[in-house]
């Protein structure tokens, strides 16, 4: 049956209530929008009265028409605004909660500590600076000649076995000590000098406490007039009493190389916390052989030189008393940032 006309006014008002109170309860745009399907939706309570004014006769149709159409705008509007002030205080919330606590303490930068290693490389560069010496860089990657032929090793000579490397391809290799420069060096520079040469090394060990496939030498090198092992001995007595402490005692044990004749392993004397001292190999030297300044034009009758070379992790370890060698490449910062400030420790 049709609605009179009085019975549809007053189920308007009470709709109009009915919403009006459901979108002020609305807390948030979920339960908004459950308000815009319930009532604006196409099954929603305005919709089915606009369908149903059809049932009305024609002279209250456009009165009550105009009303429903009303009342549905009315309804629209608020829900946008409501809406609106809905997503604002949402935002509010948001950037409340997303805001930066700039009293929490940042982060420490800290900045990096030098490597064992290159303290060391510093040290004894500068130990030799001192002294007068040239610093010298060469190669790493190398050929044959450089690293052994060059220096006395004939291509079946037994002394490479203690010097096997990385072989890269067409000829070159790894250099397996800091002695390829020496001649390099020699190559290019008249005698009377004094040069170290400091760098990587590489040989083919397998690794454990004392052995690495990559290390570092510094290699020594002087040529002059009637160059003597006594020479050596001061000059190596003397970098090392700098390096450990102006008590160091060192000895030489007579050895072989096939760069220098005669040839030396230089040990020196560590005190033991119990008293207990002993004799720790440290380098070899010795005079470098003629044939290696022939190789490189010098005239042996004329000059005569001494060399030695010395492990840089060696030396590191027995400074810093560390038992394994691959501590210093592990890159365990607890490890690393202690050596901070610990240049020439005896000194102090
Ligand atoms: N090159 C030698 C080595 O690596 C060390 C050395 C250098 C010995 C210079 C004598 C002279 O074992």
């Amino acid at each position: 049956m049709p609605t009179g006309n009085s019975s549809l006014i007053e189920n308007l008002e009470d709709l109009r209530k009915e919403v009006f109170s459901a979108l002020q309860g609305a807390g948030d745009l979920r339960a908004l929008e459950e308000v815009r399907v319930r009532y604006l939706g196409k099954k929603g309570a305005i919709k089915s009265l606009q369908k149903g004014l059809g049932s009305l006769t024609p002279e209250e149709r456009p009165k009550v028409g105009a009303q429903v159409n009303q009342l549905h705008d009315e309804v629209e509007s608020a829900l946008e605004s409501k809406r609106d002030a809905l997503e604002s205080s949402a935002l509010e919330e948001r950037l409340k909660k997303e805001q930066i606590d700039i009293s929490l303490p940042g982060r420490e930068d800290r900045p990096g500590t030098p490597h064992p290693v290159s303290i060391l490389i510093d040290e004894i560069s500068t130990i030799f600076a001192r002294m007068g010496y040239d610093i010298y860089a060469h190669r790493e990657i190398e050929t044959d000649y450089y690293n052994f032929e060059a220096l006395n090793f004939p291509a079946d000579h037994p002394a490479r076995d203690m010097q096997d490397t990385f072989f890269v391809g067409e000829g070159l290799l790894l250099r397996s000590h800091t002695s390829n420069a020496q001649i390099h060096y020699m190559e290019h520079q008249k005698p009377p000098f004094k040069m170290i040469t400091p760098g990587r090394c590489y040989r083919c060990d397998t690794q454990d406490a004392t052995h690495l496939p990559l290390f570092h030498q510094v290699e020594g090198l002087v040529v002059a007039k009637d160059i003597s092992m006594a020479h050596l001995k001061w000059t190596l007595e003397t970098f090392l009493r700098e390096l450990f402490g102006p008590k160091t005692e060192i000895r030489m044990r007579p050895s072989f190389f096939p760069f220098t004749e005669p040839s030396a392993e230089v040990d020196v004397w560590f005190e033991g916390k119990d008293g207990e001292g002993k004799w720790l190999e440290m380098l070899g030297a010795g005079l470098v052989d003629p044939n290696v300044l022939l190789a490189c034009q010098i005239d042996p009758e004329e000059w005569s030189g001494f060399a030695f070379g010395v492990g840089v992790e060696r030396l590191a370890m027995v400074r810093y008393g560390i038992k394994d060698i691959r501590m210093f490449y592990e890159n365990d910062v607890r490890v690393l940032r202690q050596f901070e400030g610990q240049r020439q420790s005896w000194r102090r």
